[in-house]
């Protein structure tokens, strides 16, 4: 006898399309995390001066809540019966957080952290109002992770406007 799938949700038959749909915007989160994982440990090292001392700490707690994140998707793609994919599949896309041409532009690293930190909140924001009334348990999570993005782009702004106010920015 085949085993009974769920009637509700987004487990149901009913809703194959539309898991496919969620799982894709699932393994880009994936990707989004990944990258920012190495853009966030290639940061937290690269920096130098007295300044950068508090954008390296801040990166480097920021790198472990990433992984944490990237973890979190891989567990829900499997799920929802996708497959995490293989590195090959990989397509790097922080352009803005390439290392600056000197290591004391700090400007560089804070504005490239608050565009990444903008780009995984706008993207998750989408997937929270995609898993409305389909998916409780994705949007749970993903809220969860969306609390953490906010926090992390909060006092990048802050750094950002010291520099501002300095006419540095
Ligand atoms: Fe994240
Ligand atoms: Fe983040």
């Amino acid at each position: 006898m085949a085993v009974r799938s769920a009637s509700e949700g987004i487990l149901s038959d009913d809703n194959s399309s539309k898991r496919d749909e969620l799982i894709e915007l699932l393994k880009r989160s994936y990707w989004m995390e990944i990258e920012t994982v190495m853009s966030y440990i290639a940061n937290s090292i690269n920096p130098d001066g007295v300044r950068a001392q508090e954008i390296i700490e801040s990166l480097q707690a920021d790198v472990q809540e990433e992984l944490g994140h990237a973890q979190q998707f891989a567990s829900r793609i499997k799920q929802l019966y996708g497959v995490v994919p293989g590195s090959l599949d990989f397509n790097a896309e922080q352009s803005y957080l390439q290392p600056p041409e000197h290591q004391t532009d700090i400007v560089h690293v804070i504005k490239g952290v608050i565009e990444a930190e903008t780009g995984a909140i706008e993207h998750y924001n989408r997937i929270i109002e995609f898993t409305d009334g389909l998916d409780y348990v994705t949007q749970d999570m993903v809220i969860a992770i969306l609390r953490d993005e906010e926090a992390h782009r909060r006092p990048f702004e802050g750094y950002l406007r010291e520099y501002e106010v300095e006419g540095l920015a």
